[in-house]
């Protein structure tokens, strides 16, 4: 009995020294928690909406997978079926107007045409993804090629 009581004291020693070097009620290290310390538990913020808006996006670059411009809440994929496919595959495209999944999408990773989807281009939500309203947690300073090409040629036009 004693000897199993002493580790325990000296971790409960050990412990609250630990504790000491470190506050719990620290403030909360970076902008994603609005204030508050570490030890607080605070409201989590509203779950902002799916922007639904059906209008297609810009894509930054080319090879960007463009962002989804509809709701998916409810949209199935798994083993059993694929929802998204119901409308953006080559065989429904016509009919729902939705844009075709491209021929990347049929490739394998050696770039060979299959003759179905891809598995690794199975799960949509990997790469594409739904935007909504709400304000980004960080900067971001990113400029597409068309805007640096013209801020080129902008300098390059100046004597
Ligand atoms: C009911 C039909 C339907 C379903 C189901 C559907 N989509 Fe769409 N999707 C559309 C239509 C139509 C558009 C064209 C823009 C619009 O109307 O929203 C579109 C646009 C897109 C675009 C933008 C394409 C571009 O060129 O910018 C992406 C990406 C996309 N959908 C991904 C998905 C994913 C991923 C799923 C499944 C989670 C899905 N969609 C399910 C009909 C559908
Ligand atoms: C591994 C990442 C990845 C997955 C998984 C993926 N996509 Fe894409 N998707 C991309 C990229 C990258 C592009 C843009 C370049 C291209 O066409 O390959 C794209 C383009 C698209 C486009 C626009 C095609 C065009 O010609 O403008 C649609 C629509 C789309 N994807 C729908 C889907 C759907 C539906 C699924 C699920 C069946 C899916 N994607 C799965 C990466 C992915």
């Amino acid at each position: 009995m004693k000897l199993s009581i002493l580790p325990l004291l000296l971790l409960a020693v050990l412990g609250t020294a630990r504790a000491a070097d470190y506050p719990l009620d620290a403030p909360a290290p970076d902008g994603r928690r609005p204030g508050g310390t570490l030890s607080q538990t605070l409201a989590s913020p509203t779950i902002a909406n799916d922007e639904n808006k059906d209008l297609k996006r810009e894509r930054n670059y080319p090879d960007q997978p463009p962002t989804i411009p509809h709701s998916i809440r409810g949209y199935q994929i798994d083993k059993y079926g694929n929802k998204c496919l119901t409308c953006h595959s080559r065989a429904n495209s016509a009919k729902t107007q939705a844009t075709m999944i491209s021929i990347t999408h049929y490739m394998d990773r050696d770039g060979q045409p299959l003759a179905a989807v891809s598995p690794r281009r199975y799960f949509c939500d990997q790469c594409h993804v739904v935007q909504s309203d709400a304000k980004p947690l960080v900067g971001n300073s990113f400029e597409n090629i068309d805007k640096l090409l013209q801020d080129d040629a902008n300098a390059a036009r100046k004597p």
